[in-house]
């Protein structure tokens, strides 16, 4: 049976998400970074996270030329930087307030969360490559999430 892809959109949109923006690196130690929320958690021993990249992206070849990024989970005050690493053709990282990692990856100042990895395993995933990262290193900060639920950008209810 043929799925729609509109149709396949709106089903997959039904499952809320928090939403990172991964962060990487070229060869020459050019920062990149795309919005993403196909991400899991994967491995506590040793310890992995996936994330799903399309073959599209302008850092596709990142990857594979540092072997390294970065997952930073967004707080709800990101939107805006959500909107941004989610957009075609702009300098996604002028006036960003961020560091760099010790893998050399940009951590987004104000996440909730940076998760550094190195690469361990490819695989392919149609028009997107499962990248498997090997965490190395990761810090946390207090705050409340942004969340993407139906095509659209949410926070959690009040307690
Ligand atoms: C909420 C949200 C989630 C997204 N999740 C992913 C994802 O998991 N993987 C992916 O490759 N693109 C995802 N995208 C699309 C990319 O962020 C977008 O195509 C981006 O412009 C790619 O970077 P580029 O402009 O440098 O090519 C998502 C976009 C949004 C708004």
């Amino acid at each position: 049976m043929a799925i729609d892809g509109r149709e396949l959109r709106n089903a997959m949109g039904l499952f809320a998400t928090g939403v990172t923006i991964i962060t990487t690196k070229d060869a020459t130690e050019k920062p990149f970074g795309l919005t993403a929320n196909a991400f899991s958690s994967l491995s506590l021993n040793p310890p992995m996270l996936l994330i799903c990249v399309d073959k599209g992206v302008d850092c596709y070849n990142c990857f594979e030329e540092s072997k390294v990024f970065a997952v930073n989970f967004l707080s709800q005050a990101q939107e805006e930087l959500s909107t941004r690493f989610a957009t075609k053709g702009i300098e996604k990282f002028a006036g960003l307030s961020y560091s760099l990692g010790e893998l050399g990856v940009a951590l987004l100042d104000g996440a909730l969360a940076h998760f550094e990895c190195t690469v361990a395993h490819a695989y392919e995933g149609g028009d997107h490559t499962i990248y498997v990262g090997e965490i190395q290193r990761l810090v946390t900060a207090p705050g409340d999430p942004l969340l993407f639920y139906q095509g659209k950008y949410r926070s959690l209810a009040p307690q």
